[in-house]
């Protein structure tokens, strides 16, 4: 396994053939910061993302030779958001992580956070209600603190939306006057699925030992051009947060096409 060198003040940043050769790099960063964090805390926290971007990824944690390299039953499992949808439906971000690694990997139910948007559903609770138990699971686990106050997670694992989006803080989104760490968001109308949502601060996202973002296809060259184009404001384009030193990104080449040539590039991850 190699990294590729960053660049001074930038992430990363490593580009591979295609999805699978970037979700497998994902997988394996994932994998070894979770080890290194139970080796060095006794203990592993890790925030995943929704949309179509970790399947593959937990797949690949589910499968040898990952699997059996990482103490399950030390990791706790967060998510970064999820939508105003029932859990066990295909809209939930929680539903591919149940069938595809929870499965398959023994962590222990207790340390699997899910957003309890299907009990407020059922209760007939607002996203807020769901997003202030959330923040409270975390004020509870007493994590360390970044200076800012913000809960520090071991690894963060984000998607990023074609207009740059991460969790879900979308451009120009409210979350960021509010600094509670976890915040109900209204249904965006420019992306899909056009429903509420329930996202962590997006500094979370800043504040965490490894942000990893994952992003392949052509579909996401425009968007990877841009933040790593321009040093803009992140809540223009909450994506820049993840441009950070000690942060990693992983593409593939479809998604790299537009890539400034003067940042690290690597073959190999
Ligand atoms: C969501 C996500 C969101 C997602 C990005 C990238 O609930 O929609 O968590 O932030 O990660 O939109 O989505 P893809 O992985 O599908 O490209």
């Amino acid at each position: 396994m190699t990294s590729s060198v960053a660049a001074p003040g930038e992430p990363d940043i490593v580009v591979l053939a295609d999805a699978g050769a970037a979700s497998a790099a994902a997988a394996r960063r994932i994998a070894a910061a979770l080890a290194e964090a139970v080796t060095a805390r006794g203990v592993a926290h890790w925030a995943t993302t929704g949309g179509s971007t970790p399947g593959a990824i937990y797949r690949d944690l589910a499968g040898e030779p990952l699997r059996d390299t990482v103490p399950w039953e030390r990791v706790h499992l967060w998510w970064g958001d999820d939508r105003w949808a029932p859990p066990d439906g295909p809209l939930s971000n929680t539903l591919a992580a149940r069938e595809l690694l929870l499965r398959e990997v023994p962590i222990p139910a207790a340390q699997v956070h899910v957003m309890p948007i299907g009990e407020a559903m059922a209760a007939g609770h607002s996203p807020a209600w769901a997003a202030a138990r959330y923040a409270e699971a975390l004020r509870t686990t007493a994590l360390p603190p970044d200076p800012a106050g913000f809960p520090i997670l071991d690894v963060v694992l984000v998607g990023i939306g074609s207009d740059g989006h991460l969790f879900s803080v979308f451009p120009g989104s409210a979350t960021w006057d509010d600094p509670a760490w976890a915040q109900a968001v209204p249904a965006p109308t420019h992306v899909e699925p056009q429903v509420a949502r329930v996202t962590l601060h997006p500094w979370i996202l800043h504040a965490a030992r490894l942000p990893i973002a994952v992003a392949h296809g052509a579909g996401k060259a425009g968007i990877v051009g841009r933040i790593f184009g321009e040093r803009g404001d992140p809540r223009d384009l909450p994506a820049l947060l993840a441009r950070r030193p000690g942060a990693v990104w992983i593409l593939d080449e479809a998604a790299a096409v537009i890539l400034p040539p003067h940042l690290g590039r690597s073959s190999m991850a």
